[in-house]
């Protein structure tokens, strides 16, 4: 049973990942047509069968430096599930993500969410992009402060001092490219991305204008991810916002 499954994933992970040079930069690109033999000799164990993913997310699931694909190694388990989830179940819309996991089961998401998460790797420093001082400024300040006239909490009294994520399904905010954070506010406000209601990351993006999320992506991106970059075990409760997320 258990190599039914993993086979049928991986044949539909290699098709889609031949057509990848079209879709990742094309949205709307039709699904791939292409018959891939499966390969034969190759060790059904989770590393192997995640290898597709590694393609686009990097090796060992680090992002890569070309600018979009966020790392997905070392983030809280409860966090990648939820976003495999919210990809299949069409809560959150990226035409490759959503087509390479149709229909894989829970158990299978679960399996490879706790294997990218069990990974603690050295991340290389994200891409940035240029920036002034000025804004820099006025990123530090909302990520670290917020903006209590504004109602705006501090991004760490969610995602950690630390910034690197309270675990099981807080994502750490270091290591991801610019443009990728920028994406996400485009999606939550446009509403491509959901989480479990109520969606607290979709209301911090309400109070939030164009130069605040310019500024909060380039101060986060270029920020050194630290050494130990394993997301924190706990927070201060209560959360400034209510997540409907199961944060437990
Ligand atoms: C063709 C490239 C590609 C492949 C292959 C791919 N991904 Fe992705 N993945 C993306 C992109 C692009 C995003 C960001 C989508 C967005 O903007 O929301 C993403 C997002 C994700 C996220 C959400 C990350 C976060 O921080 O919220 C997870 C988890 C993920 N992918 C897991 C996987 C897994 C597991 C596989 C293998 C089964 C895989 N991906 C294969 C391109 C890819
Ligand atoms: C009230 C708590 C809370 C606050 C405050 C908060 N976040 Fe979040 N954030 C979350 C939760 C929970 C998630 C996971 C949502 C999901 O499951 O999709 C998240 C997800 C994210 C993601 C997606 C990460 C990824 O890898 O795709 C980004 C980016 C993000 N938050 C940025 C910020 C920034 C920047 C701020 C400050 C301006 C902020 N958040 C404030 C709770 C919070």
């Amino acid at each position: 049973v258990k190599k039914q499954i993993a086979l049928n994933p991986r044949s539909r992970l290699l098709a889609a990942l031949l057509s990848c040079a079209v879709c990742m930069f094309n949205a709307h690109a039709a699904p791939p047509a292409v018959q891939v033999p499966t390969p034969l000799n190759v060790p059904d164990t989770i590393a192997e069968r995640v290898q597709p993913c590694v393609a686009c997310h990097g090796k060992e699931g680090r992002a890569t430096n070309l600018g979009y694909f966020p790392r997905i190694a070392g983030k809280p388990a409860g966090y990648l599930f939820n976003q495999l989830v919210n990809f299949r179940d069409g809560h959150r819309h990226n035409a490759v993500m959503n087509q390479l996991i149709a229909n894989m089961p829970d158990a299978y998401l679960q399996e490879m969410a706790a294997y990218f998460a069990a990974l603690e790797l050295p991340y290389p420093a994200a891409p940035s992009g240029p920036a002034t001082t000025d804004v820099l400024a006025h990123g530090e300040a909302l990520v670290v402060r917020g903006d209590t006239q504004r109602a705006i909490p501090a991004c760490t009294q969610c995602h950690g001092a630390a910034m690197t994520g309270v675990a099981p399904a807080i994502p750490g905010l270091l290591g991801l490219p610019r443009d990728y954070l920028i994406a996400q506010f485009g999606a939550w406000r446009t509403g491509q991305r959901h989480a479990a209601a109520p969606d607290c990351m979709a209301r911090v993006t309400e109070k939030l204008d164009t130069g605040d999320i310019n500024a909060v992506a380039s101060w986060l991106a270029a920020q050194p991810v630290p050494a130990r970059s394993r997301p924190a075990t706990s927070i201060a409760l209560p959360l400034p916002l209510t997540c409907g997320s199961d944060l437990r």
